[in-house]
């Protein structure tokens, strides 16, 4: 008995050792992090950080030393069970390997997306000729109509929110959890102007009911909890007797339901339109991405290909600005010199109609970098992953110049923190400096990726944020309470460092403000 036992386990060693081997060699000796368990995993994933297990946050939590203190451009991650992965904190290599990924063909890996292709294929998730056909379609939905909307949607939004608040008349307003505030803005933002759904603000306290789950409910819910869920969870579990499990399900049934509505109903209003204008031309997003519908080929979605769209637009489109937005106003409170600066921009820039429309707030370059230097900070887009179908060489400058060649079916993690912590490309990258943002390209803004695969949302984001910082930053001075008698500096350490996925998006955790009105 005792020896069949030992018999085993000497197989079990000699096997482990015998494929660890082959890792090894498979990412050429590359030095870097040799943990049990890969960081992409679900069971790795689980497990919180710590020193033998690296986990989601290992980028974060060690955003000061990783990559062998950034002397490292790429390193490899091999873990005993799972598979090999390069990671990068290297610019010129997200570059290297971003700009040209149309011509080279990598492919976003399913099992990282699969979990926002329940609804239909999309923009997201889509790779080769199917993505291509979508980003014909959808990116170009987003046009200068769509700004000029958003910023007067933002403004009846913010009115809305203040007023269901009950805000108007408080002169010091303490809030606990500003994130929850900026999620409801953020998904109206894009419900209003992406889908034209006119969704009243209704405060982010008060609960639904399990029979009626309401649109705002049901896509928090699928944004926040389903989606990076089903990463995990197998299907069949659904089906267990657990309330919470009940009403992901709800929540899933429910957003579908709503978005088949939200399609039906356009089909209808579209086919309505017979005096012949370009109805295309006047439309909000929704209406670009259900008039392709009409079309086939090179040019058309099928209908569970504009619910997937949809679906991906929604989520895409709230998910990352609102954690960006929460921790924008989190150094904001802890940096009064430059919210001071934003609020006389914002001043200065207000019509005697106070009216901030989008000739105005194109003025405000200070307020938008330090929407910038926020997502540069906590970048709510925290990795890119790609694997390549051949044989991609990049040049590296660390730790000596050289090429390193990723070999065909290899699995690439562009690591947004750790790029944008790296002190070789930004200067005390631990410190919050909105002016390392003023005259940067919009080709420069690394946070939003680069090549054919760069957001499209990047100006529907950055419209959205500064509207609503304007409005918000004009009526209110923003502050933080400090406590148990920590200086605003660790203050501000333990707050801003305190992050969490929020959904698939990286982000602060709720942060709590004080607002003292302005008049
Ligand atoms: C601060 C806000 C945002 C940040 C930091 C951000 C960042 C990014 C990044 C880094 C990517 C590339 C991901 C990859 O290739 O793996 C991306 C893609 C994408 N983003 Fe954004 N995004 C933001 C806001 C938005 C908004 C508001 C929308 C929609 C209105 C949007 C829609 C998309 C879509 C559809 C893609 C996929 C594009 C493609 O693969 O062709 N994003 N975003
Ligand atoms: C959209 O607006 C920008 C800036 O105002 C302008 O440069 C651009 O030409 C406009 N695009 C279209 C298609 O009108
Ligand atoms: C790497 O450097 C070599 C020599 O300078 C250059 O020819 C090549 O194009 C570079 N590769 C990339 C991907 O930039």
């Amino acid at each position: 008995m005792l020896i069949t036992a030992l018999t085993a386990a000497c197989f079990l060693a000699a096997y482990f050792s015998w494929s660890y081997s082959l890792k090894l060699k498979s990412v050429n000796y590359l030095p870097g992090m040799r943990p049990p368990l890969s960081a992409i995993s679900a069971f790795g994933a689980l497990i919180p950080t710590s020193w033998w297990n690296p986990g989601l946050h290992w980028s974060w939590e060690w955003r000061k030393t990783n990559y062998f203190n950034y002397k490292h451009d790429v390193i490899s991650m091999v873990p005993l069970i799972g598979r090999p992965v390069y990671y990068t904190c290297s610019l010129p290599v997200m570059k290297q390997l971003l700009k040209e990924e149309g011509k080279l063909g990598h492919i976003k890996p399913t099992e990282m997306t699969d979990a926002v292709l329940v609804w239909g294929q999309n923009l997201l998730s889509a790779n080769g000729d199917v993505w291509k056909r979508h980003r014909r379609i959808v990116a170009p939905a987003i046009t200068n109509e769509t700004y000029e909307l958003i910023s007067q949607q933002a403004a009846a939004l913010y009115e809305d929110m203040v007023r269901a608040a009950k805000w108007e008349n408080e002169q010091v307003v303490t809030v606990n959890n500003i994130n929850q505030y900026i999620r409801r803005f953020a998904l109206g933002i894009i419900s209003r102007c992406g889908f034209g759904l006119q969704m009243p603000w209704t405060d982010p306290n008060t609960k639904n009911t399990e029979e009626e789950m309401s649109f705002p409910t049901a896509m928090e819910w699928v944004a926040t909890t389903l989606v990076p869920w089903s990463l995990v969870l197998p299907r069949w579990s659904y089906r267990l007797p657990s309330k919470w499990l009940r009403n992901m399900e709800h929540a899933r049934s429910s957003l579908a339901e709503y978005m088949n509505t939200f399609v039906e109903t356009k089909v209808q209003e579209i086919s309505g339109v017979t005096d012949g204008d370009d109805h295309a031309q006047r439309g909000d997003i929704f209406t670009r991405l259900v008039a392709g519908l009409d079309r086939s080929g090179k040019t058309g979605l099928e209908k569970q290909e504009v619910i997937g769209n949809t679906f991906a637009l929604m989520f895409a489109g709230h998910e990352t600005t609102s954690s960006v937005l929460s921790a924008t106003l989190g150094y904001l409170a802890f940096h009064q010199d430059e919210q001071e600066k934003a609020y006389q921009e914002i001043l200065a820039a207000t019509p005697a109609n106070g009216e901030l429309g989008t000739e105005e707030l194109a003025k405000l370059t200070h307020t938008l970098a330090c929407f910038h230097e926020s997502a540069r900070m906590i970048p709510a887009a925290h990795v890119i992953p790609r694997d390549v179908i051949d044989d991609v060489a990049v040049n590296v400058t660390s730790p000596t110049p050289g090429t390193i060649v990723f070999p065909k079916g290899s699995r690439i993690i562009i690591d947004m923190v750790a790029i944008h912590h790296n002190p070789e490309t930004f200067l005390d990258p631990e410190v919050w400096r909105p002016s390392r943002w003023y005259g940067v390209s919009e080709h420069d803004l690394t946070m939003f990726s680069t090549g054919p695969r760069v957001c499209p949302g990047r100006k529907f984001a950055q419209m959205e944020a500064v509207s609503f910082l304007a409005h918000l930053l004009r009526d209110w001075k923003i502050d933080i309470e400090p406590r148990n008698g920590e200086t605003r500096k660790q203050l501000e350490e333990r707050v801003m460092g305190n992050t969490k996925f929020i959904g698939l998006a990286f982000g602060v955790r709720p942060v709590g403000l004080k607002l003292i009105a302005r008049k």
